[in-house]
């Protein structure tokens, strides 16, 4: 594997593969990997001639005052686990080459897919994440671009951009990798103190447990919630968020499952604001 810090060694190696017919995938990601990103590159080794990773902490999607200057940074822990799940190209820019002085561009998804669950929560988020995910599309000028279901919002609002963009490429989602008590893994795990990590577990259960119910032939939105909160609530050391159930596909909000719908939350567990979802139905 070659690891990259400029756009044009990026292109450069691309244009080879491509010239050698080789399909190019590509995963971004912020670094800090785990076995979570690990499964995205290895789909993508699955599936494409040529694999790109990019390892950079987007500052545009980072509200002011957040954890930006703490996200974990690891570069060459980072490189030896991208080459070892099979990527060809690691690209670690800095942020000037991402973002060159005086730049003023930016791209935006409006509308309900950022207007609930993380978007009121995080403004300027999404527009930070699709700002940076345009560039890198237009960096790699990948075929296929693999996102995980962990975030599942951003994967809509990533598949909308792509969609309204005109991007050439697929976007191939990724199913949520877990640890074995079913903590969604995330880069912000590596916050928790050893309590916190005991509790966040209970995030994934609540969540489980509403999809129990589901498979038993509940359909009722309030009933899904109630389930996953009963197993939430007790556990002092989380704050939940939001936990919401909406349209799988829209994000509109639901009173009943009809097709398939998202069961997501947000808590904070100390410091560390988590993430996790399951998809029903
Ligand atoms: P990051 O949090 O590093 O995640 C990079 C990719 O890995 C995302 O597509 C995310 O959904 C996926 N991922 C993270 N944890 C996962 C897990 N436990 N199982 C499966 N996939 C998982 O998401 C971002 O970075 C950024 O917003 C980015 C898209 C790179 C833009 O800056």
């Amino acid at each position: 594997m070659e690891l990259v810090v400029t756009v044009a060694q990026v292109r450069a190696a691309v244009a080879k593969a491509r010239a050698e017919g080789k399909t190019i995938g590509f995963a971004p990601t912020m670094g800090a990997l785990h076995e979570g990103h690990l499964a995205l590159i290895r789909r993508a080794r699955a599936e494409c001639g040529f694999v790109v990773v990019s390892i950079f902490v987007n500052p545009t999607q980072f509200a002011p005052g957040t954890d930006l200057e703490k996200y974990p940074r690891d570069l060459a822990s980072d490189s030896a686990k991208a080459a070892s799940a099979g990527a060809d190209l690691a690209f670690a820019p800095a942020v000037e080459e991402i973002y060159p002085p005086g730049d003023s561009t930016f791209v935006e998804v409006t509308g309900q897919l950022v207007d609930c669950l993380c978007g009121p929560a995080r403004p300027g988020h999404f527009r930070g994440v699709t700002t940076v995910c345009a560039r890198l599309f237009h960096i790699v000028v990948p075929g296929r671009a693999y996102f995980g279901e962990k975030d599942y919002q951003q994967l809509l609002v990533i598949k909308q951009m792509v969609r309204d963009l005109h991007f050439p490429l697929a976007v191939v989602s990724v199913p949520t990798v877990r640890e074995p008590d079913g903590l969604a893994m995330s880069s912000r795990n590596a916050y928790l103190s050893a309590e916190e990590r005991k509790a966040a577990a209970v995030l994934s259960r609540g969540l489980f447990a509403a999809r129990e119910l589901f498979a038993s032939g509940e359909r009722d939105a309030a009933a899904l919630i109630a389930a996953a909160k009963r197993v939430i609530a007790p556990e002092p050391r989380l704050k939940l968020q939001y936990l919401e159930l909406r349209d799988a596909e829209t994000l509109a909000e639901i009173k009943r499952v009809g097709g398939s719908a998202v069961l997501a939350l947000a808590a904070y567990v100390g410091q560390a604001r988590l993430i996790d979802n399951v998809v029903l139905g």
